[in-house]
Formats: structure tokens, sequence, C-alpha cells
């Protein structure tokens, strides 16, 4: 089988560890497992375990932590993954037919686009819209939605402009995917990442053919766990668990030990506090640099990325990356030329020093 390129990761992938200055990022500096533990002897615990398989769809008492995170769940609903990369994976290979329509809301991370035309699909772009503070038009989705839509998969809080959805346009995907009977693919892994008010809330409970796809690497700061989830209709999490036999067989026995101590309830909202003081702190010095620079920019409700227009984005990210060593996430990757996505939540003074070598290139100008 052909596949479509996975431009942004392979991009990413290649840069990321050689320029002295990552800000192409979108998550939260990365947390030490001993931080995760209460004291060396729990660590010291998890690591003298065997080596073996673990629970291959997730431990009982993980997927209790997770499924308490979404109203109604039961640890029947979960199925742990590596990473959300595989629970969405899952999610369209499992549901996805050639031939199939699937609405994918626009810019967005590539991965369900990908891997939808892949698998043989029409993939209908659901514009978010500059204008409209970077919500999609629920007007637009409701032509795009047809009886041959078998999914429509969003990002929620979006990856890349930070907007979190409005409860118009979420009621509106709810709507439609019951209108034809589709699935509603939620990719939430920004959850909790919020910069101030509330907890973005769920996909989960507002339809019964919901898909809601997470992980700890985004709003936890854990990405080298390779944790991730999908909540499910139990029957569907069942299945899904099938498709992951073929995939990954299960998590790593010391990753799953340790996704279950951040996914303590205590341990979590000690994490999410963490993650909301980064990307408050480190905002203000991006937002400030935006605005000196008269960039358009709607700021990020969630996550830790700001997203802007830029005149000739692409060549601003390569001269950032050759001259000066920084690594800045063009437009281009998501298909928008003359936009930057700009990743703020790493150490503060690696991005004030990010930000000035950018700057020394703008002042040329
Ligand atoms: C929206 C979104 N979903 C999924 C992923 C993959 O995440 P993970 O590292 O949990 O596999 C990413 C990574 O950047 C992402 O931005």
């Amino acid at each position: 089988m052909r596949i479509r390129p996975f431009e942004l990761e392979r991009w990413q992938s290649v840069w990321e560890h050689h320029v002295d200055l990552n800000i192409s990022e979108s998550g939260v500096l990365p947390m030490a497992a001993a931080t995760l533990a209460d004291s060396p002897s729990e660590l010291d615990r998890i690591l003298a375990q065997p080596l073996g398989y673990p629970q291959t769809n997730g431990s009982v008492e993980l997927r209790d932590k997770v499924a308490a995170t979404y109203s109604g769940a039961t640890a029947a609903n979960v199925l742990v993954t590596c990473g959300g990369a595989e629970a969405n994976f899952l999610c369209v290979w499992s549901r996805i037919e050639p031939g199939d329509e699937v609405v994918v809301m626009e810019p967005n991370y590539g991965q369900v686009a990908g891997l939808a035309e892949s698998f043989g699909a029409t993939v209908k772009p659901w514009r978010l819209r500059e204008e409209l503070r970077w919500q999609g038009d629920p007007a637009e989705l409701a032509e795009l939605v047809t009886a041959k839509t078998t999914m429509i998969a969003v990002c929620n809080p979006n990856n890349p402009t930070g907007a979190v959805m409005s409860r118009e346009a979420m009621d509106a995907v709810v709507a439609h995917a019951s209108r034809v009977g589709a699935w509603i693919l939620a990719d939430e892994i920004y959850m909790g990442a919020e910069r101030d008010g509330e907890l973005t809330p769920s996909f989960w409970g507002r339809y019964d053919r919901v898909l809601c796809t997470n992980s700890l690497s985004k709003a936890y700061g854990l990405p080298g766990l390779r944790t991730g989830w999908v909540v499910a209709p139990e029957k569907i999490a069942e299945e899904l668990w099938g498709y992951h036999d073929y995939t990954t067989i299960g998590p790593s026995v010391i990753n799953e030990r340790l996704a279950s101590l951040a996914m303590a309830a205590e341990k979590r909202t000690e994490i999410l506090e963490r993650t909301r003081r980064i990307v408050r702190g480190n905002y203000q010095p991006v937002a400030e640099w935006i605005r000196r620079h008269n960039f358009r920019h709607i700021p990020p409700a969630a996550g830790a990325i700001a997203w802007f227009a830029v005149p000739e984005s692409d060549a601003l990210a390569r001269r950032a990356r050759e001259e000066k060593s920084v690594l800045l996430c063009p437009g281009e990757q998501f298909g928008m030329p003359g936009y930057l996505r700009l990743g703020f939540g790493g150490h503060t003074g690696e991005l004030l020093q990010a930000l000035s070598r950018v700057e020394e290139i703008l002042s040329e100008e």
C-alpha cells in the first residue's frame, strides 16, 4: 500500500536533534521518570520488576485511572496504546474503508488525514477560519458531511492554532455525525494545557459513536513514555484491541507503571498545574515578541504553541535553522504557507534566546 508521506513528522524527525534551540515542539518541557514517583523506593520497585509483557490493552489500574477522567466511562471503554499516534492509527485503520469520505478539521496534525487518504478514503477539509478566531463554520460542515461520510475528525484543542472549539462547533459536529451515522474521532491530546479558563470539554458522552484519543505526550509533558489511549464504546474498545494485536501488542511494562503513577488523581493535578504554569509564563514573552513584529496572531486558548501570520514563512524558518540553529515550524507543514508555529513549552531561557536569534534575522530585513 502506498502511503501519503507524513511531512510534518518527517521534517521534525530530520531536524529536531540537529539545532541548538528547538522551538518547533508542541508540548511542554518533558518531566523525568524520577519526578513521577513519590519516593526512590517506589521507583526502585518499578525498575526491579521483570520485563515481561504487561496486560496488553493496559492494566485495569491504568485503565481505571484514565476512565475516571471521562464522565461515565469505565476501564472497559479504554484501550492503552503506544502514544496518541497509535491511538489515532487504530481508529482510522479499523473504521475506514476505501471510498469512504472523511471530514477532517484543517489545519491539523496531519496524521488522520494522511492515514485516511492512504487507506483509500476521500479526505474533505473542514477549514478553521481566522476571521472566526480559528473556529470552523458549522454551515460549511453541513455541506461537507454527506451520506458517504464515515468519520468526522477533529483535534480539540487544535494543533496548530491552539483554538478550543466553541460549544456551537461541537454541537454541529455531533449533529452532522448523527445525521449520517458517522464516527467522531476527537484527538484531545492538548486537553489540560489550557492557559486560562476551563478544562476543554471532551466529546465523550455527547453521542454514541465517539472515539476520543489522548496521550501523556503533550499536556502531561511525558512524550518519552509513549503512552496514549482510546476511549470508545465498550464493544469498539474490545475490537480495537484486536487491531492493536497487529501493531505494538501492548505497552512497555515499565512505561505502563510510570503512566499509572502519572494518572493517579493527585499527581495528575500536579502535572497539569505545572503545564499551565509553563504555558502561562512562557506565552507572555512570545506574545510580546509577536506584537513587536506586528505579526497577525490570535492567542491560543490551549497548548504550548503560537500560530501567527508571517510573510515568507518558509524562508524565515529556513534561515532561522541554517543561520541561527533555531528550529521553527513553517506553516507549509500544515498546508498553510504564510504562517509559523512557534512552540513555547520549553526552557524559558532557551525560548528567549531563540526569539532573539530570530529577531536578528528580522532586523536585517
Ligand atoms: C494532535 C496530535 N495528535 C497526536 C500526536 C502524537 O502524539 P504521541 O506522541 O502521543 O504519539 C501529536 C504529536 O505531535 C499531535 O500533535
